[in-house]
């Protein structure tokens, strides 16, 4: 067995945690682990907002749709994708500088999500739990405003982490067979209609046999509305206007 591997496949998203308390100096490597991360560039887009303020945790919990964890685990950090700090370095040495390219919106979400990721793994490698917190984006505004957040830095998602006082079952992925493609991109309809019979079943015995419903069915509120219409126009107000 591969340590790594097996560390990698045993995730399970965490949302109760003990009150025990995450040291300074761990959290600090783990940041340092996440920093580790493949960068496009080098360019290092990101920055990481530790939230240390009971009452702000509080208001990112509210703001992030009433996520009691977001208050409760130890630490929760609020990762965000950075084009200030590059491009204004790259001004100073005199670079005649274009913001707003929609290139640079994925660049510094795709940096800052590897960073979290390495993050991610890291604490669990400690034994801790994380849960990443997407619900951030429902109020980015109030959220960027709480963290006093500069033009050219967006909050993409937080993250708590702590220690775990729950020992969910691990989540089912696709079959392998969906994801991996070998050299063109083929139909995969037969492995989703397997993945969603995994998924019935695997609602059934979490749940209890209370929840019925598969892969395809909890996608649809996902794609039946506009969710977060918002983050175009809040992102264009940001400086990142996709260009
Ligand atoms: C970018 C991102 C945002 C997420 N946002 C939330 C969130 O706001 N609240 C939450 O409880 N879980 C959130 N999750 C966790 C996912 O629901 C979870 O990873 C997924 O259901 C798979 O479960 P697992 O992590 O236990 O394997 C998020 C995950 C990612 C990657």
């Amino acid at each position: 067995m591969n340590p790594t591997i097996e560390l990698l496949k045993s995730h399970r998203s965490i949302r109760k945690f003990t009150e025990q308390k995450i040291p300074h100096e761990l959290l600090v490597e783990l940041i340092r682990a996440g920093q580790g991360a493949a960068t496009s560039s080098h360019v290092q887009a990101y920055s990481v907002i530790h939230v240390t303020k009971p009452e702000n945790r509080e208001t990112l919990a509210e703001l992030a749709g009433g996520q009691g964890y977001v208050a409760g685990a130890s630490d929760f950090l609020v990762f965000c994708a950075d084009m200030k700090r590059p491009t204004e370095a790259a001004e100073r040495t005199g670079a005649n500088v274009v913001r707003g390219m929609t290139e640079q919106l994925l660049v510094a979400s795709i940096d800052v999500a590897l960073m979290a990721q390495n993050v991610a793994i890291a604490a669990e490698s400690e034994g801790l739990g994380i849960c990443y917190i997407g619900g951030i984006r429902n109020n980015p505004a109030a959220v960027s405003d709480l963290l006093r957040l500069p033009k050219h830095v967006y909050p993409v998602f937080g993250m708590c982490l702590g220690h775990p006082a729950q020992d969910p079952d691990i989540k089912p992925r696709l079959p392998v067979e969906a994801v991996l493609k070998e050299d063109t991109y083929c139909d995969d309809r037969e492995q989703v209609e397997a993945f969603d019979a995994t998924m019935r079943a695997y609602y059934q015995a979490r749940k209890g046999g209370n929840k019925d419903a598969n892969w395809s069915q909890n996608l649809t509120p996902l794609f039946d509305s506009k969710l977060r219409a918002h983050m175009r126009d809040f992102l264009i107000e940001r400086g990142f206007e996709m260009k």
